[in-house]
């Protein structure tokens, strides 16, 4: 049992049995449990009454910092009004007023906005519509779906299909959707090891694509997903010209190419959309994470209105045009927090803040380099990395042993695989990016 949690008597109170918890090590959490109990700002409060600095934002989604109290009247006042309305066939103004919010911010033409409820969702939500953009289009020929080796596209069917992390893939691999390939990911150490930002070499990594297009001919390809910068796997940046590279072939061939902005959205790289930092725009974006600040359960997809309109104008006007859809999309409480949000973001101009930032995120991570087990640092934005060397036989307990010291000295880091990972709220002081990675120095050192 850690210091953090020998006081934790919370499994005298309370049953914790049947709680399964998600991508948890459940026996042992429940051995030794890490239970919040609120947040403010940057903070976190323990159980046990200790200040924990929130250097993952959650999991990548509280962009504004926690407990925003314009955040919890808009739901208050929203639920208090109206509770639920079915968006099905009826609607409610908030709907159409957070699309709005949310269109005013992607890329130039990605404005038709289709809500859902999680990151998965929206992806298996994107899919579907790049399937059936083309078959509106008389090209349903094309049914393949491209993702990318190590990509995270949540945990749908779909999600898990495209993606690229065997975990979550392999106890599920007969039951995957038919007919999907990857592309080859772009992390090697020997070529862009400590790359600040984006790594010089590797744009030609994208050609991969044009295998999978001489192996499967393209005309079958409906479309390739990828996030722009891959984040659950430990913060994979896109070498230079590679997103442009990628852009190109699918453009090339009438492949739709879809980014899935779920954890690089709203502010986390300096702008709304890595699409927008990179200047290559997709035909369609997933997001979902800090689009509400994560008050409320909340994703969308943002479609270019060629595609929108490919499906919407194909029918006779009065038949019902995608068969897709959530009983909670749209839900009048999320699109509040929406709303406010995205409010916050304006006023407070937190994706500018974001981007003076990073270059002290950079400076302060970077100087990790050379500290115990350091194999490799990247960032972009209020993201990045440090990859450890693995112990022999034991993947993973370096970094789990790391991001405990770092709880433990009021640091919540995320780990995964031997990767630390770190993504803080977008209000994040200078001095708190100190305090993140000279815990993280701390702990390294004293870690075996
Ligand atoms: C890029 C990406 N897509 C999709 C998802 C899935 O989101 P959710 O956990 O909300 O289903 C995640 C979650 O981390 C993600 O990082």
């Amino acid at each position: 049992m850690n210091a953090l949690t020998e006081k934790v008597s919370l499994s005298k109170e309370v049953d914790m049995e049947n709680f399964w918890m998600p991508f948890t090590a459940n026996k042992q959490f429940k051995a030794a449990p890490r239970i919040l109990k609120s947040a403010k700002g940057m903070y976190f409060t323990t159980i046990d009454d200790k200040k924990v600095l929130d250097a993952s934002s959650g999991l990548w989604c509280v962009n504004a910092g926690h407990g925003r109290e314009e955040i919890i009247e808009a739901v208050h006042k929203q639920m208090m009004e109206l509770d639920y309305a079915p968006p099905f066939q009826m609607a409610h103004p908030v709907a159409f007023e957070a699309a709005k919010a949310i269109a005013a911010v992607m890329p130039a033409g990605l404005d038709r906005i289709f809500f859902a409820n999680s990151g998965s969702e929206a992806v298996d939500t994107a899919l579907k519509i790049a399937l059936a953009y083309h078959r509106a289009r008389g090209d349903g020929q094309r049914t393949r779906l491209i993702g990318r080796e190590r990509g995270y596209s949540g945990v749908g069917f779909g999600g898990i299909s495209v993606g690229g992390i065997l975990a979550n893939r392999k106890a599920y691999s007969g039951a995957l959707i038919p007919g999907v390939d990857h592309i080859s990911h772009t992390h090697n150490l020997a070529e862009m090891a400590f790359s600040k930002g984006q790594p010089a070499w590797g744009a030609h990594l994208a050609d991969d694509l044009e295998r999978l297009c001489a192996l499967h001919d393209p005309s079958t390809i409906a479309a390739v997903i990828v996030e722009p910068v891959a984040g659950s796997t430990g913060v994979l940046v896109p070498p230079q010209g590679y997103l442009q590279r990628l852009r190109e072939i699918c453009t090339k061939h009438g492949i739709l190419l879809i980014f899935d902005e779920v954890i690089t959205g709203f502010g986390r790289l300096g702008k709304a959309t890595a699409s927008e930092l990179l200047g290559v725009t997709p035909d369609i974006i997933t997001m979902a994470k800090a689009m509400n600040n994560a008050a409320i359960p909340m994703s969308g997809v943002a479609a270019s209105r060629h595609v929108h309109d490919a499906i919407v104008n194909a029918g006779p006007g009065t038949a019902i045009e995608f068969f897709h859809g959530y009983t909670y999309s749209a839900h009048p409480a999320a699109a509040a927090a929406c709303l406010a949000t995205q409010e916050i973001y304006r006023k407070e101009k937190l994706f500018d803040r974001s981007l003076s930032l990073a270059p002290k995120f950079e400076k302060e991570i970077h100087a990790l380099r050379g500290e115990p087990f350091v194999k490799d640092i990247r960032n972009l934005g209020l993201m990045g990395a440090v990859e450890l060397e693995s112990r022999d036989g034991a993947p993973g307990a370096r970094a789990y042993d790391v991001f405990l010291k770092c709880l433990e000295k009021g640091v919540l880091a995320r780990f995964t695989g031997d990767i630390m990972t770190f993504s803080p709220p977008l209000i994040v002081s200078e001095g708190q990016i100190e305090e993140i990675f000279s815990t993280v120095r701390k702990a390294l050192h004293e870690t075996a």
